[in-house]
């Protein structure tokens, strides 16, 4: 068991929204950690809101101490500024599951403790295992992937259809546990990611944060303090987001977003970077390693409207993502094929004309070496003194015919001698060498 709930970073809260003072809603009273650390600070009233209406009799024993100063409510902090009923100087959400939910395990929020796959923080909702045995494979294997950023959520998604119907927290760990790898020593269980997912989407956390950043915008006075500490970086990434296009003139931040009408921001940050845990506090409580807090200070500017796209809230496909996922899936399957065959082709006649050039540049080389040789004959002759050597080597043979100067231009009009008639064949019977050879 982990014990009573240790608020996680409530030393680094109360030091960035000192002084504390006014009204302060505590959206996620849970045990009342923040609610009564904030009391104490100096906050003169706290509002707290859970939608798990077993955690105000925990408060029991000492809510006493603070009479009126403390309120508590049933509901959702997506509704805060209407269950607070009044402007407030402060809001503090601290996201997530309770360790006491966590604990016990007829909740059904635990893979280490077998219970009913429930997971329900309150309210009338269905139970994970109602969306589970409901829900079609697509769907499921979409929430494992956006909300728990699962790698193997489609065979998660496969083998949990497979096994239907689902009832207890120890089957759903086992499934997704076949699933997946043995975890090395020191690796989480192997069912952490599918059981955050699968919380998350029964209580539509994402929702319920989007919804409840704009309710808090909504609530707080001028100077009034927003304070959100989440687990995971899917929360902390809408939180981000989201004071930062409130931070922003324009509300976009996005330079890529069109161009909006310029709107006056509805907050300022104090902090540029979110705040982790002291080394004190991850001593005490290495659980509170991944939480982060972050502040914004509320202007006058008058509450706007969110736009949840904006702030990287993961979104489910709708029914029918599937078939256009499929569809997109083949599209693009069939370009790649179509750009391989082209490719292929390409390569083919690019291969072919590299063969030709080789062969015309063989050619060219061989021309150019006759070439090269005629060149050095013609050098070579062209020189009257070579001239002049080779007709007399050959004088004989040559038949020159002078040529007088007026004749240069009618060279073929010379009057060159005839080549010797080749002599007739001779007969054989009257050769005086045939005679003689008679005995
Ligand atoms: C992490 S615990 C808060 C612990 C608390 N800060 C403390 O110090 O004890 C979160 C609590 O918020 C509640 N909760 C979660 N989502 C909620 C929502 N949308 N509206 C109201 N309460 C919510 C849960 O039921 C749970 O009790």
């Amino acid at each position: 068991m982990s014990g009573p709930h240790v608020p996680v970073l409530l030393r680094p809260l109360l030091r960035a929204v000192a002084p504390v003072g006014g009204t302060w809603v505590d959206g996620t009273f849970g045990a009342g950690g923040y609610a009564r650390g904030l009391l104490q600070a100096g906050a003169e009233k706290v509002i707290g809101i859970d939608r798990d209406p077993s955690v105000f009799g925990m408060a029991e024993g000492w809510r006493g101490d603070y009479g009126d100063r403390l309120q508590l409510v049933e509901g959702t902090f997506s509704d805060l500024d209407r269950l607070a009923g009044q402007a407030v100087d402060g809001v503090v959400l601290d996201l997530g599951v309770s360790s006491m939910q966590l604990d016990q395990a007829e909740r059904g929020f635990s893979f280490l403790r077998d219970g009913p796959l429930d997971m329900r923080m309150g309210g009338d909702i269905p139970a994970a295992a109602d969306l589970l045995n409901t829900a079609d494979e697509g769907t499921i294997a979409n929430v494992l992937y956006h909300y728990g950023e699962e790698r193997a959520s489609r065979r998660i998604a496969r083998a949990i259809v497979a096994a239907r119907p689902l009832s207890r927290t120890a089957q759903l760990a086992d499934i997704v546990a076949g699933c997946l790898p043995r975890p090395k020593p020191g690796q989480s269980h192997p069912a952490t990611r599918s059981f955050q997912a699968i919380r998350i989407w029964v209580n539509d956390e994402f929702g319920q944060l989007v919804a409840g950043l704009s309710a808090a915008e909504r609530a707080l006075r001028p100077g009034g303090q927003l304070a959100v500490v989440s687990f995971h970086s899917l929360e902390d990434r809408i939180v981000k987001r989201f004071m930062q296009a409130r931070s922003d003139a324009g509300g976009g931040g996005n330079r890529y977003a069109p161009v909006q009408q310029a709107v006056e921001p509805a907050f300022r940050q104090p902090f540029r970077r979110a705040i982790g845990p002291d080394p004190e506090e991850l001593e005490e409580n290495p659980r509170a390693r991944s939480a982060l807090l972050r502040v914004a200070v509320r202007t006058d500017a008058p509450a706007g409207e969110v736009d949840a796209r904006s702030l990287a809230m993961p979104d489910l496909p709708a029914r029918g993502g599937e078939l256009m996922r499929s569809l997109t899936y083949l599209a693009c399957v069939l370009v790649v094929m179509g750009l391989a065959f082209w490719a292929y082709r390409e390569n083919y006649a690019t291969q072919a004309a590299i063969g030709q050039m080789a062969q015309v540049r063989r050619e060219i080389a061989d021309l150019r070496e006759e070439l090269g040789v005629l060149r050095a004959e013609w050098a070579y002759l062209n020189r009257p003194e070579r001239l002049r050597q080779l007709v007399d080597l050959n004088f004989d043979q040559l038949q020159l015919v002078p040529v007088a100067p007026d004749q240069f231009n009618d060279l073929d009009q010379v009057d060159y001698p005839k080549p010797p008639e080749p002599e007739p064949p001779l007969d054989p019977s009257t050769t005086p060498d045939n005679t003689e050879s008679q005995p």
